[in-house]
């Protein structure tokens, strides 16, 4: 191994201030939290921020069709560039950390390098993707999942929210939909710093997580429609109710969790009435199930047994349903070298480490089909993410972007060409 430079280190007062800057755009009122849901014009106004900050570093910047953002740095050589990144969308009352921290860690990493004057065999670089959240376009990871051609751009420009709105439709109105071609070349590497978003780092009192994998993701949403009728004068027996059988599931995915065991998972975060009013026996009831496993089988098991209780709850209840995947990610193994590599440098500067799989989904997931990748996290107080309260001290953030910036550093080394 190359002999690293371990007193190169970032400027721990710029990140934090540029954290700062980026939570102010979509702030909650009262809260250190933020509201920039992918595609809406907070978002628009963080990635303003972000590009005028890689546009200041001197950086090339580059959109694609979906709106990722990709900052690389002038290199001659015109080789493939050792990359991180992660996304500045958030959900609706999301923490100023996730996401947000892996991009300006990377941009922190890149400024510490360029101040150096340091010169590397080939360029870092650093991108935001888009709708990493998946809270208001489904699937998750959308933009790093076009990226690396796990999905053709024709169908994500498709994809509609909730209420309706088109992907292609909000890029355009946002002035973000880029040329860049995609599925875009593969980066050399691939490294991503993120808060842990869990209790584990906090509980066995380690500063950094060494992250292996990422755990599967199922997200099916159920569509229930029944009669709506008068609450006060429809019998019982005559009742054809949606939400009962809503409720019914969401009380099923908790006890499945229990049965099941181990590393296991679900939630009912998103569950919609229609009409919604206190006097009027829904007429439908629409649910997104998140179903997630470290292991694959035990993942389809949880979703064969899942799917089974809809079809008899709604068929007690006399409700049509309707199963629509939403959002499918097998588990990702990241690679060994790249592993070892994030632990051997966190060593080096000291820190105390520990192996993980993440819980939470990662655009380092996506990346990780088309060159080597691996993550990086650091604490979150309490475990707590998405939520306003998410919080990270200073000195984590620090000692995360420093095991990113050696990291880094040796990856663009001829050790590690192919
Ligand atoms: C993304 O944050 C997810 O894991 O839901
Ligand atoms: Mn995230
Ligand atoms: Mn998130």
């Amino acid at each position: 191994m190359t002999s690293p430079d371990l007193a190169l280190s970032i400027d721990s007062d710029r990140l934090v201030q540029r954290l700062d800057d980026l939570a102010r755009v979509g702030a909650i009122e009262g809260t250190t939290g933020c509201a920039r849901l992918a595609l809406t014009d907070e978002d628009c106004a963080g990635r303003d921020l972000v590009t005028t900050w890689m546009h200041d570093l001197g950086l090339e910047v580059v959109i694609d069709g979906i709106g990722n953002v990709v900052a690389t740095m002038p290199h001659p050589s015109g080789r493939s560039p050792v990359m991180t990144g992660s996304h500045i969308d958030t959900v609706a009352t999301g923490g100023r950390y996730d996401g947000n921290l892996g991009v300006l860690a990377g941009l922190e990493v890149i400024e510490t390098v360029l101040t150096a004057g340091i010169e590397l065999h080939r360029p870092l670089a650093v991108g935001f993707f888009t709708d990493e959240e998946g809270s208001r376009f489904q699937p998750d990871m959308l933009g790093s999942l076009v990226y690396v051609g796990g999905l053709a751009l024709e169908d994500a420009l498709l994809i509609e929210d909730a209420a309706g709105a088109v992907v292609g439709d909000e890029l355009d109105r946002i002035g973000y939909r880029g040329a860049a071609p995609l599925p875009a070349a593969a980066p050399h590497a691939f490294v991503e710093l993120h808060i842990e978003q869990g209790p584990v780092l906090e509980d066995e009192d380690v500063t950094i997580g060494v992250v292996e994998s990422v755990q599967g993701i199922s997200w099916t949403e159920v569509t229930l429609t029944g009669r709506s009728c008068h609450a006060g004068t429809t019998p019982m027996r005559l009742r054809r109710d949606p939400g009962v059988v809503a409720a019914q599931i969401a009380a099923y995915v908790r006890e499945l969790t229990g049965e099941i065991g181990g590393a296991q998972v679900g939630t009912v975060g998103s569950l919609t009435l229609t009409p919604n009013l206190v006097n009027v026996v829904p007429s439908a009831a629409t649910l997104i199930v998140d179903l997630r496993n470290t292991d694959e089988a035990t993942l389809q098991e949880a979703e064969r047994r899942f799917r089974e209780f809809v079809a008899q709850a709604a068929a007690r209840e006399g409700v049509d349903v309707e199963l629509r995947s939403v959002a499918r990610f097998e588990p990702v193994a990241f690679d060994g070298g790249v592993i070892d590599l994030v632990e051997q440098c966190a060593g080096e500067l000291q820190h105390t480490t520990r192996r993980l799989p993440s819980g939470a989904g990662h655009d380092a997931q996506m990346l990780a089909r088309v060159c080597p990748t691996a993550m990086i996290f650091t604490k979150s107080v309490g475990g707590i993410s998405h939520n306003v309260d998410e919080y990270t001290a200073p000195e984590d953030l620090a000692a995360g972007a420093n095991v990113l910036l050696q990291t880094m550093l040796r990856l663009t080394t001829t050790e590690f060409d192919r």
